[in-house]
């Protein structure tokens, strides 16, 4: 009998998303990573012309959102996918629009209410690795197991620009510099700050000069721990 409730949080860059699927897919869990769902939402106010800086509105829309984040049935290095009123958007929300947008939207009180329930919702079926920025702290305090990824900016950035040249090709011209993900990083910590809190029982790991591999066999260790 292993923790039932896994949280994962982080800054942008701390590789929870990454280590949390891999994390998830070894104990056989339910991975549920909470940004998508913040995205999706930035997405379908971007998408729908809404004012991202009208809480009641986002308010309206989230609640009438159908978010729903599933198993992938494709093979193009997907995680899940995500689909908003039926429509696949696991590709467009994590567009630079989106991932501009969504530190406002998720900074509403009004939004962030209504997807912490669904979260807690989804924690009460099944054995799950919860990924976010707020899960050990205000999600799911009791946890069985906390962790909060760190690390430095400047090895976060260079995490982030290696995944984009990866995806887009070192001679595609719309690649940003590195240091224009490391100011658009920056900016999403200043705007996260507010909701972005480690439990105090949290183990904070620090990962700069860490693998994957590692970081994964460190948190697979806490988990046979707690057996
Ligand atoms: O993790 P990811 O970078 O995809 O998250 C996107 C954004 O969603 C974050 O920058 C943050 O504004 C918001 N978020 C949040 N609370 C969470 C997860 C994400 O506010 N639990």
């Amino acid at each position: 009998q292993g923790p039932r409730r896994i949280a994962i949080d982080g800054p942008a860059g701390s590789g929870k998303s990454t280590i949390g699927e891999q994390l998830a897919r070894h104990l056989g869990y339910l991975y549920i990573d909470t940004g998508a769902t913040y995205r999706a939402v930035a997405w379908l106010a971007l998408h729908e012309h809404v004012d991202i800086s009208d809480g009641a509105a986002l308010q309206r829309l989230t609640r009438h959102a159908e978010i729903e984040i599933s198993r992938p049935q494709i093979k193009d290095g997907r995680q899940y996918t995500v689909t908003v009123h039926g429509r696949d958007i696991t590709w467009d929300i994590r567009s630079t629009e989106v991932t501009r947008a969504v530190s406002i939207v998720s900074a509403h009180p009004e939004v962030r209410s209504i997807l912490i329930s669904q979260q807690r919702a989804l924690a009460q079926q099944d054995h799950v690795v919860m990924v976010g920025r707020d899960i050990g702290a205000v999600v799911l305090p009791d946890a069985e197991l906390k962790i909060y990824l760190t690390a430095s900016l400047g090895e976060r950035a260079r995490r982030r620009y290696t995944e984009l040249e990866e995806k887009l090709g070192s001679h595609n011209s719309t690649l940003p510099s590195l240091e224009e993900v490391a100011k658009d990083i920056q900016r999403r910590d200043d705007l996260d700050r507010d909701h972005m809190q480690a439990a105090r029982d949290a183990i904070v790991i620090e990962t700069d000069h860490l693998s994957i591999q590692q970081v994964l066999e460190a948190i697979i260790h806490y988990v046979e721990d707690k057996q």
